[in-house]
Parts: structure tokens; C-alpha cells; sequence
């Protein structure tokens, strides 16, 4: 049994940080210019530690197989999580003023939060994965603890990297921020509602007893025909 170290695939050039930018245009609606500095870095950071040449090459997927979308990509999911995070945070802004809620760390948080998925996703590392899990894990950490470290390694604060790490099921064992709560329901919201509407492919639908799909305008069309 060998030791298997994670290096950098190839370097952290300005045409790999515009492509995240293409990818997240949102990102430029990050007011904070350290948080969307290393929002762009911490991508870069990830893709570059990776397979994947771009947030758009990586398949749309919850986790590795697990619900897929049909079309679109990687990019589709982190965008969309990322405006309905901040329709959460604005409808209790606009309902009660009273709040207080950093929108600049939900928006920030929402775009990074699967900033560990180049690494769980990395065909080369699932292979290696399936090779031989009693040696190395299977995976060997899920993409909240990747996400973590790489929002840690590029300088981004730990209120982003404590959201890459607790918006999934690391999430059920601390306490989370308010920030944090709006990210995860939005994901979570994210998957849920695309199963429903019959945005995922049927294969890699989680087991949801309550679930009844919905079929998509074109499928009823090509059925009819
Ligand atoms: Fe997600």
C-alpha cells in the first residue's frame, strides 16, 4: 500500500480565475474585495489540485452519482444555491429589519460551499477510491472537509470555510452560524425541488418517501408525439 499525497495538477494561471468568474458571475456581486478575491482563488486553488479544467466541467451532481441533473453542470447548482441564499437572507431583511445577517458572507459562503467537489469528483481520485477503500477511505474526504481546507489554505476567513464545512451532514454535529442555515437550506432546497420538478436523472435520485416526480415540459411533449 502506497501513500498517496494531493498535489497541484498544473498552475493557478489568470485565465484559470476568469474562467471561475465566467462560470460565477455572481462572484462580482461580492462587495467585500478580500471575500471576492478569494472566492476566485480558492476555485482556482481547487481546479488547479484537480482533473477538472473548469467549475463547468465538473458533473452537476449532490455527490459523486447522487442526484445528477439532467442538463447543465457544477456551475448551475452553485448559481442557483447562491440566489436562493440570498432571497432567503433579503425576504427577512426586507420582513423584519431587525435582523442582522452578513449578506456578503452568504453570497460568498454559497458560491464556495462546494469548493471541495473538484476533489471529491476527480475521476482519478474515485478510481483510486474504488481501487481499494479499506486503504484509503471511500472518499477519503467528502468535499466539505476539501472545501474547507482550500478556503483555509487561500486566506479566505473561517466564517466561508465554516460553511464549506457544516452545510452538509458535517453540519447535523456543530452548531452552525446564521449564515451558515441559509446556505444549507438553500442547497438543500436546491436538490429537493429540482427532484420534484424532474431535474435529476431518475437513477440518482436520493430515496425520499414524500418525492413524486414531475415530468419536464419537453418530456410530456415527446410523449404526446
Ligand atoms: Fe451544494
Amino acid at each position: 500500500m502506497g501513500l498517496h499525497f494531493v498535489t497541484q495538477q498544473r498552475p493557478i494561471t489568470d485565465a484559470l480565475r476568469r474562467s471561475v468568474v465566467e462560470d460565477l458571475p455572481e462572484i462580482e456581486q461580492v462587495q467585500n474585495l478580500v471575500l471576492r478575491t478569494k472566492a476566485i482563488e480558492a476555485w482556482a486553488f481547487a481546479l488547479s489540485h484537480s482533473s477538472f479544467g473548469r467549475i463547468s466541467d465538473i458533473p452537476p451532481g449532490g455527490n459523486p452519482g447522487m442526484n445528477v441533473l439532467k442538463r447543465g453542470s457544477q456551475a448551475d447548482h452553485l448559481r442557483g444555491v447562491a440566489r436562493l441564499a440570498l432571497q432567503i437572507a433579503d425576504t427577512f431583511i426586507a420582513q423584519r429589519p431587525e435582523v442582522r445577517i452578513d449578506r456578503d458572507v452568504v453570497l460568498t459562503g454559497a458560491l464556495c460551499h462546494d469548493v471541495g467537489k473538484p476533489y471529491e469528483f476527480d475521476p482519478v481520485n474515485l478510481a483510486r477510491w474504488e481501487e481499494d477503500p479499506s486503504a484509503t477511505g471511500q472518499p477519503t474526504l467528502r468535499h466539505t472537509v476539501f472545501g474547507t481546507y482550500v478556503c483555509l489554505a487561500v486566506g479566505l476567513p473561517e466564517e466561508i470555510a465554516h460553511i464549506a464545512c457544516a452545510h452538509s451532514l458535517e453540519g447535523q454535529h456543530i452548531g452552525v452560524s446564521s449564515e451558515c442555515m441559509i446556505v444549507r437550506h438553500a442547497d438543500h432546497a436546491y436538490w429537493s425541488v429540482a427532484g420534484a420538478l424532474g431535474l435529476l436523472t431518475p437513477e440518482s435520485l436520493r430515496r425520499d418517501p414524500i418525492l413524486r416526480v414531475r415530468k419536464l415540459a419537453d418530456e410530456v411533449k415527446q410523449a404526446a408525439e
